[in-house]
């Protein structure tokens, strides 16, 4: 740590008379002393009436300064007392036209978040000027008025972020640009995130094309004290500088907090606890909680040492004063302790909470919120414990378990914090999610319980509040803000896509492409019902018991049966649905030992079938389906069970590129398996079951070039030995070609030239020979065009060499939708890994960003182009949401995409594409009640003939 000491205030003396030096007689010096005596004893008689008469004291020449800082010392921030008056908005670019929207459903934020209005919009000055009726007095007043005919759609307030680092961890991520924190020591309240904003992120279009009009913009979590957070708005400006992003400027252009006309607005500041901090600097918790108390305590002193020389000078008592105490690189602190910095605080775990509360009661300062807090929900009354007010929750949805602070996070905490009465935001944490789709985050947290009020305004108005910014962000209210999101279905709805966005009155997307939505898409979304689980969830500590039971008896019958997919092969198809079947009454399913053994409508001779004496469990399906059991690819699903925790996992192979594989092993002939490192019963693994993802395909964890052989496997199996677990040991081999420096992606496409042509030997030249004769894929993990391109051109090369046609897939993909027809016409397969796409790194930076950006999805214009297309996932939490990502792909596809075609990109394609042969596929079935698996519905059962049972989850 590199701090300085508090700086005291120097007392500097006004004259100080030289000494004299003479020798003088004896008696000279004894009349001297008594005359020095006497004028002293004089001297101080003078002196002391000079103290008790304040008129005649020595004024310093800043007193004026310093006395208007002490005017201020107990000044709380908020808006000038004329904000709500004015005309425009500090942010408004002049010639911005007015415009209006017209015939909106409109969430105002107001009343909880229960109030909608509906009527027309108002925008001008970059303020709403009016929501509901806009008469035609006022629009007389405007000869040139943009019009928008929302057509009934609905408008929200523009999304916010509260907790982003766009700018200063811009993408693609660059060397260059690696902003987001501070490594000189743990505690640095003196970084700014405004010093390191960069105004060229790639990420600013796509977070804004997915409704986001604000972010907090945060130093990250590698500091207990990490320094100032800034609050932007996401759009371009004329001066192209950081500055001009800024929510509040002018008034942060400079030093000064505080605005000319002594208005402080709220400030903020990044706190962390727990693993990040104590890893960066090796401490222990005990050494972090000391750094932030050592801190706090060196803030509280200068600001006592503020107020007692305040209440001195305001009282004209300036002796032996001095300057006004203060330090540039603690000022920020002290504003924390007189009130006006929100402390926006990075900790996960139960006791970091607890000793964050305990500080903040100790130093006195409240905590506006606990950010990723993933074990919050244990721990309300910890929260409500803190300083002043509880801490504000910002969560992810369903991110957890990448770390041990993370392990009991829970996809219902949103809910039983709301339940507590606390306030939830949800958050990106952008780029480790994607703020694009932060409204797909509140709308998992609403699909788990968090009621639709509260969840959209965990996006809008309750940051807001939490930030101090409520007086003009987060409502569609007169006099706020003009940013808003006009959406093309209910923003809960799965895959709400903003047809346009405004900011500051301005809108954004230049010529949207518009999706179509389903009527029922218009309406608050219904969601299942997981009261039981929420039980379950807080009795255990965060961590329930997640294994199925197995259905009692052997003869199951689901009844209110709406849909039923079937597998063909590959292939997916619609088997039944109430509708097409003409019945108004809906289908049922019987299942007989594991197996589908008919299904109908209710005057089907299935129905019928169904004999009273076989004891058969009945369950109501509510308009629920049957189909086929996902797949989840892509992450180490199976192989881990804490991403940042290596003895939880299967670990990483040698790379025979890079290292020299030992003897022992095979040496360059070794190929891993990975089959030999499954894990079972893992949380994740466990979890994806219960959203219907029955089969994981996993191939080893490489960091270079050479990964192995991958495996399938049952998710919801306890032991690899267990019956059905396996579901094929080994099904292509896998490699990864990325630019990494050193060896260069040439060297790497060598290698893979050799391993395809070249003398190999032991399991290498086994499982090589198989590619070779077009048996066995060959999946090359790639993103890049320029890469991919390298590995179709040696498919080419190899398959005239060798006069056969080999099977090649490539996994990632990001930039595969350039090559489109290429793939299509070398019949090569395409795993888009993520789904969506995000361009995190350089070699993926040309994404197909599809709707509202571009007419098409990567997939559906590689579906166009006859590319077997499969769906993965880059990290195992994201296992679970394989089915909102097909759900997301159809709705992109815009009615290019069945939904049976949409079940297939991540079931029968992806077993096609990683070699699962078609007679062990295993034909397991998702049962899912109220909806189909790509709706809000909820999963109840698998069935699974391998095993022979239905397991309920
Ligand atoms: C508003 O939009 C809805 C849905 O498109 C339409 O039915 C209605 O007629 C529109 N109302 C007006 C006043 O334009
Ligand atoms: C600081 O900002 C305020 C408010 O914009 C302005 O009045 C003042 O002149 C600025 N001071 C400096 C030194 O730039
Ligand atoms: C099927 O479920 C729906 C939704 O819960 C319900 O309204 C309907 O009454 C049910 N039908 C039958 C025949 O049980
Ligand atoms: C895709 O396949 C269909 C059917 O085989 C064919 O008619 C079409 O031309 C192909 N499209 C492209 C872009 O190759």
């Amino acid at each position: 740590m590199d701090r300085k000491e508090p700086k005291l205030p120097s007392y500097v003396r006004e004259t100080t008379q030289p000494r004299a030096h003479r020798r003088l007689s004896r008696g000279l010096r004894f009349v001297l002393a008594i005359t020095l005596s006497l004028v002293a004893l004089q001297y101080l008689r003078l002196y002391s009436a000079v103290l008790s008469s304040s008129e005649s004291v020595h004024v310093p020449l800043r007193a004026a300064e310093w006395l208007d800082k002490c005017q201020l010392l107990d000044a709380q921030p908020g808006p000038p007392t004329d904000f709500n008056t004015r005309t425009h908005s500090d942010r408004f670019v002049p010639g911005t036209k007015a415009a209006l929207i017209t015939n909106a459903t409109i969430w105002t934020g107001g009343d909880n978040g229960l109030e909608v209005v509906k009527g027309d919009i108002l925008l001008d000055g970059g303020l709403i000027k009016r929501v509901g009726i806009v008469d035609d007095s006022v629009l007389e007043r405007y000869t040139d008025l943009a019009r928008i005919d929302a057509q009934g759609h609905w408008v929200s307030p523009g999304i916010i972020d509260m907790h982003s680092h766009l700018g200063v961890d811009s993408i693609p991520e660059l060397r260059g640009g690696d902003d987001g924190n501070s490594f000189k020591g743990p505690i640095v309240p003196w970084m700014r995130a405004l010093d390191a904003l960069n105004t060229h992120d790639d990420a600013y279009k796509l977070s804004i094309s997915g409704g986001l009009t604000t972010a907090l913009v945060l130093p990250g979590s590698a500091n207990a004290i990490g320094g100032q957070a800034i609050l932007i708005k996401l759009r371009p400006t004329a001066d192209r500088a950081p500055t001009g992003m800024l929510l509040e400027n002018p008034y942060e252009q400079n030093r000064s907090v505080y605005d000319p006309h002594g208005h402080f607005r709220y400030r903020q500041m990044k706190h962390a606890c727990g693993e990040n901090p104590d890893r960066i600097y090796h401490n222990t918790r005990m050494d972090t909680a000391w750094a932030f108390r050592e801190a706090y305590e060196h803030a509280r002193k200068i600001k006592d040492t503020q107020d007692n020389f305040c209440a001195k000078a305001t009282k004209g008592d300036w002796a032996g004063l001095g300057d006004y105490p203060e330090d540039l690189q603690w000022e920020a602190l002290v504003d924390v302790l007189r009130g006006r910095v929100k402390v926006q605080t990075h900790c996960y775990e139960t006791v970091d909470l607890d000793d964050l509360v305990r500080i903040s009661n100790e130093f006195k300062f409240p905590i506006a919120a606990f950010h990723h807090a993933h074990e919050t929900y244990l721990v309300p009354d910890t929260l409500k414990a803190a300083y002043v007010h509880p801490p504000a929750i910002a969560l992810f949805a369903t991110q957890a378990r990448y770390k041990r602070e993370a392990y009991r996070g829970s996809e219902f905490a949103p809910r039983v914090l709301a339940d507590h009465g606390l306030q939830v935001v949800m958050k990106s944490d952008h780029p480790v999610l994607n703020s694009r789709y932060l409204v797909y985050e509140t709308q998992q947290a609403h699909y788990y319980g968090l009621p639709h009020n509260l969840a959209l305004a965990a996006v809008t108005t309750t940051p807001a509040k939490v930030m101090g910014q409520d007086h003009r962000i987060g409502y569609v209210k007169e006099g706020y803000d003009a940013d808003l999101v006009l959406w093309d279905s209910h923003p809960l709805a799965l895959g709400a896509t903003p047809q346009q966005v405004w900011i500051d009155g301005i809108a954004q997307l230049a010529a949207p492409h518009l999706l179509s939505k389903p009527a029922a898409f218009q309406k608050v979304p219904h969601t299942p019902n997981f009261d039981k689980e929420v039980k379950e969830t807080l009795k255990y500590d965060g961590l329930p018991p997640l294994e199925p039971t197995q259905a009692k008896s052997s003869t199951v019958v689901f009844t209110n049966v709406t849909s039923v997919f079937l597998r063909e092969e590959y292939s997916v198809r619609e088997a039944f649905s109430a509708d097409a079947s003409g019945s108004l009454s809906a289908g049922v399913v019987v299942v007989r030992g594991g197996q589908l053994a008919c299904f109908g409508s209710a005057s089907s001779p299935c129905a019928s079938s169904v004999r009273a004496e076989e004891n058969a469990e009945f369950v109501d399906l509510e308009g629920g389906s049957i189909a086929p059991g996902l797949v989840s690819t892509g992450a180490p699903l199976g192989l881990q069970e804490i991403d940042q925790e290596p003895s939880t996992q299967d670990g990483y192979v040698l790379d025979p590129l890079t290292e020299s594989v030992p003897e022992i092993v095979g040496g360059s002939g070794a190929l891993i398996r990975a089959a030999d490192g499954l894990q079972f019963s893992t949380r994740d693994a466990l979890l994806a079951y219960r959203a219907g993802v029955t089969t994981g395909i996993v191939a080893p964890q490489t960091r270079g070039f050479l990964a192995g052989l991958n495996t399938a496997f049952s998710t919801g199996a306890h032991h690899k030995l267990e019956k059905g677990a396996l579901v094929q040991e080994v099904g292509a081999v896998h490699v990864a070609i990325h630019p990494v420096g050193s060896p260069s992606v040439s060297t790497q496409i060598a290698a893979l030239r050799h391993l395809l042509l070249g003398e190999t030997r032991g399991d290498v030249k086994e499982w090589f020979g198989r590619i070779r004769k077009g048996e066995v894929p060959l999946v090359v993990e790639a993103s890049s065009a320029d890469i991919i391109a390298s590995v179709l051109a040696l498919k080419a090369e190899v398959e005239s060499k060798l006069g056969t046609a080999l099977k090649f897939t490539i996994i990632g993909g990001s930039e595969a939708h350039l090559l489109a027809k290429e793939l299509g016409a070398a019949n090569v397969g395409v795993i888009l890994s993520p789904a969506r796409p995000f361009p995190n790194y350089w070699e993926e930076r040309r994404i197909l960003a599809g709707p509202p950006l571009t007419e098409k999805s990567a997939v559906a214009l590689l579906i166009e182009n006859n590319v077997t297309v499969g769906l993965g996932i880059r990290e195992i939490w994201d296992a679970r949401n394989a089915r909102f990502d097909l759900a997301w792909a159809a709705l992109e596809a815009d009615g290019a995409l069945s939904k049976a075609d949409a079940l297939a990109l991540a079931s029968g394609n992806l077993e096609k594409l990683l070699g699962v042969t078609a007679d062990s596929l295993q034909g397991d079935m998702v049962v899912t009640r109220g909806g189909d698996l790509l709706e809000f519905s909820k999963v109840v059962a698998v069935i699974s003939p391998r095993m022979g049972v239905v397991n309920f989850v």
